[in-house]
């Protein structure tokens, strides 16, 4: 009997090509999800709060060093009491797990954003986080909570100015390099790929600096339903773009 000794060839992975350093996602599409569902919107938010796990342990196993993901915004304040409480309480969960985790998985995790207004839970797990950091090195995710990209320029310039009158700084000597270091972004690189979900085509103050020459990536999946063959579609996507950052 003649053995088939044919190889059938592999399918092509991602990992095969050029994987961006930064990618920021804006998870969009919770409430629609649950809606559809007939379920209530928070239904929908602890669906997307795993679907955050599931795809920032893709994005640390295919190569990515930081995943950006906004959270929490300064607008959704506005949002009824008990879904405002639904999201912090998910947000704390995952803040408990990560102190428990984050050493063992080698995920170094940074918060984004005003936290003076967060209750005492959150910003104590949040200092925890910070201690355990200094012993992880490599994938780091960034968690926007209570972030706005308006609010985070207002104050790197509120504390430009604050170091001008105090000796520290001069107005003329003010570089962009120099202001990006006064953002909550600080020393990381800014994000080559931004991912929205749901249909959406709009940056809703999300990394208004940072993500001046990104590539932008838009799918009518809604982000509980995101999958890391998603992440795969949008890494495909950005190597097909030219980036030409102003030249031709
Ligand atoms: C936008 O969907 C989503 C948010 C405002 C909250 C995102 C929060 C999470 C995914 C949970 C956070 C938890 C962790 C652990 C990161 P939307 O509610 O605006 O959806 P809609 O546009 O369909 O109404």
């Amino acid at each position: 009997m003649k053995l088939n000794r044919q190889k059938k060839k592999a399918a092509p992975k991602i990992t095969d090509g050029p994987i961006p350093e930064h990618i920021a996602i804006i998870m969009d599409g919770n409430g629609r999800w649950a809606s559809r569902r007939g379920l209530p919107r928070t239904a929908g938010h602890a669906a997307g709060s795993e679907v955050f796990r599931t795809i920032a342990t893709y994005c640390k196993n295919i190569g990515l060093k930081y995943l950006t993901v906004y959270a929490f915004s300064t607008e959704n304040w506005k949002r009824p009491a008990s879904e405002i409480e639904a999201i912090l309480g998910l947000l704390d969960k995952y803040l408990r797990e990560a102190v428990e985790k984050m050493e063992r998985d080698g995920i170094r995790l940074a918060l984004f954003g005003d936290l003076a207004p967060l209750g005492d839970s959150i910003r104590s797990l949040i200092r925890q986080t910070e201690e355990i950091n200094e012993r992880i090195e490599g994938f780091q995710v960034n968690l926007c909570l209570n972030y706005g990209g308006r609010d985070e320029i207002r104050r790197a310039a509120a504390a430009f100015a604050r170091d001008c009158v105090d000796g520290v700084r001069r107005p003329e000597e003010l570089t962009e390099e120099m202001f990006s270091g006064y953002l909550y972004s600080k020393g990381i690189p800014e994000p080559e790929l931004v991912i929205r979900p749901s249909g959406e085509q709009r940056i809703s103050n999300f990394l208004l600096w940072q993500s001046a020459y990104s590539e932008f990536y838009y799918t009518d999946l809604l982000w509980p339903d995101f999958t890391p063959s998603e992440i795969d579609r949008a890494i495909e996507a950005f190597r097909k773009r030219e980036r030409r950052f102003g030249a031709v």
